[in-house]
């Protein structure tokens, strides 16, 4: 089997969430196209619905109406997203609203003290399930801090920022690794008084202008699924179209690059202060890497994916300082090493990522999704180079952030 042809993918998952948040947040109607249509971002303007954004589509593209926020009546559902929650937990704090959030099980088991303590020391009167959801903010009034950032957070980050533009004086957050930046893009691009210095960015009191016709670039993280298979069966060769390619998101396409990828970019140009542009990829021989701290921000959820290329790949491969994986919508060094080694792969699982040895070929097995969407979509790939279909527990967890994935990968396969 090999995978051919031009793919066109949804908009990037953190793209669409800002782009809502911050249309909300602006004096003016804003215009999106082509946001992510997954469960996440779903969850992200429906929150703000119940906030009183008034947001509605017209055929491809959502209007949104920026302005006022009221206390919503319901809890706000935050499904199964970090990014919802955290980032509309520094927002709702700024705005001085009064709202009670809630997740689905996977969520209401992460860590959301890292943005609760900060946003405390701004100010914010909050009550929590020791750090974790269901999480009640309450009316308070914020004032600026300066906040460092033990882990390299583009949630943490964001959510420090969004309170930022409501508090009194200067707020600003440092990180130790440039994690994904689109909310500071974005911030700058919608006339906020707002400086970034090195790994610094300071915020004060704005008014941001509304998104004129923003069209979402397709998200990298979701490209590399069709990346990976087509870099693993033999003869494909797959052009992905219009991929948002900010430096901050393709340490993937940089690792399997210096792993021996073949890959070339097309069409490269700025749309919206992001880098976007076309990937092609064809099949190739790979060697053995090792990823460590500075790589990590860059791949973190690609990581699942570059396990299943070390099993192909020559030589030991190493994956450090990689312990945030654990905290994700499932512990996702426990869902790789289980089902890897399920399926007869070398791997050693460590407290902060793992070690492969490869290549080895994988034979099929029944693969625990932990009903985390990229466990899902990664072992769907890794049963294309099985020699038998294997069996997902749940692959309808795929609509999180791909509601169309097995479509896509059926038409691809030739
Ligand atoms: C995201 C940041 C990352 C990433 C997540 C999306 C974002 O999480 O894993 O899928 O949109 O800000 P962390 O900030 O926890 O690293």
């Amino acid at each position: 089997m090999s995978i051919k042809g031009t793919v066109t993918l949804p908009g990037d998952k953190s793209l669409s969430h800002r782009a809502l948040i911050f249309a909300a947040m602006s004096n003016g109607e804003s215009q999106i196209s082509n946001l992510s249509n997954g469960s996440d971002v779903i969850s992200t303007r429906k929150c703000l619905e119940h906030c009183g954004i008034e947001i509605f589509d017209k055929e491809h593209t959502t209007f949104i109406r920026g302005g006022k926020f009221t206390d919503p009546i319901v809890d706000l559902n935050c499904g199964n997203s970090g990014t919802t929650t955290r980032l509309l937990l520094g927002l709702l704090a700024g705005k001085g609203i009064n709202a009670r959030f809630v997740g689905d099980k996977s969520l209401s088991s992460r860590p959301m003290d890292r943005v609760l303590d900060p946003l405390g020391k701004m100010g914010l009167k909050s009550k929590s399930n020791d750090g974790k959801l269901p999480i009640s903010i309450f009316k308070s009034n914020l004032n600026g801090i300066s906040h460092t950032s033990l882990i390299p957070s583009a949630q943490i980050k964001s959510a420090i920022l969004l309170a930022g533009i409501e508090a009194s004086g200067e707020t600003s957050t440092t990180e130790s690794i440039l994690s994904r930046n689109h909310s500071e893009i974005m911030l700058k691009k919608l006339g906020a008084t707002f400086s970034t210095n090195n790994l610094t960015n300071t915020i004060s009191k704005s008014t941001l202008s509304p998104l004129i016709n923003f069209n979402v670039p397709a998200d990298p993280s979701t490209s590399s699924f069709f990346s990976t298979a087509a870099i693993l069966l033999p003869n494909s060769s797959i052009t992905l179209k219009n991929i948002l390619l900010n430096p901050t998101r393709i340490g993937f396409y940089k690792i399997v690059n210096r792993m021996g990828a073949t890959l070339v970019y097309l069409n490269e140009k700025l749309s919206f202060g992001e880098k976007v542009g076309s990937i092609k990829v064809i099949s190739s021989k790979l060697k053995n890497i090792h990823i460590s701290k500075n790589d990590v921000p860059g791949l973190i959820d690609e990581l699942p994916l570059i396990a299943l290329l070390a099993t192909q790949a020559k030589g030991i491969t190493e994956v450090r300082d990689a312990k945030e994986l654990r905290f994700k919508e499932c512990d996702r060094i426990k869902a790789i090493c289980k089902n890897l080694i399920n399926m007869g792969a070398n791997i050693k699982e460590l407290d902060d990522g793992f070690i492969i040895k490869g290549p080895t070929p994988l034979k099929a097995a029944k693969i625990k999704t932990y009903n985390d969407h990229r466990i899902a979509m990664t072992f769907a790939i890794a049963g294309l180079i099985s020699n038998e279909d294997i069996e997902l527990d749940n692959p309808d967890c795929v609509s999180i952030s791909f509601p169309n994935f097995f479509q896509q990968l059926k038409r691809l396969k030739k």
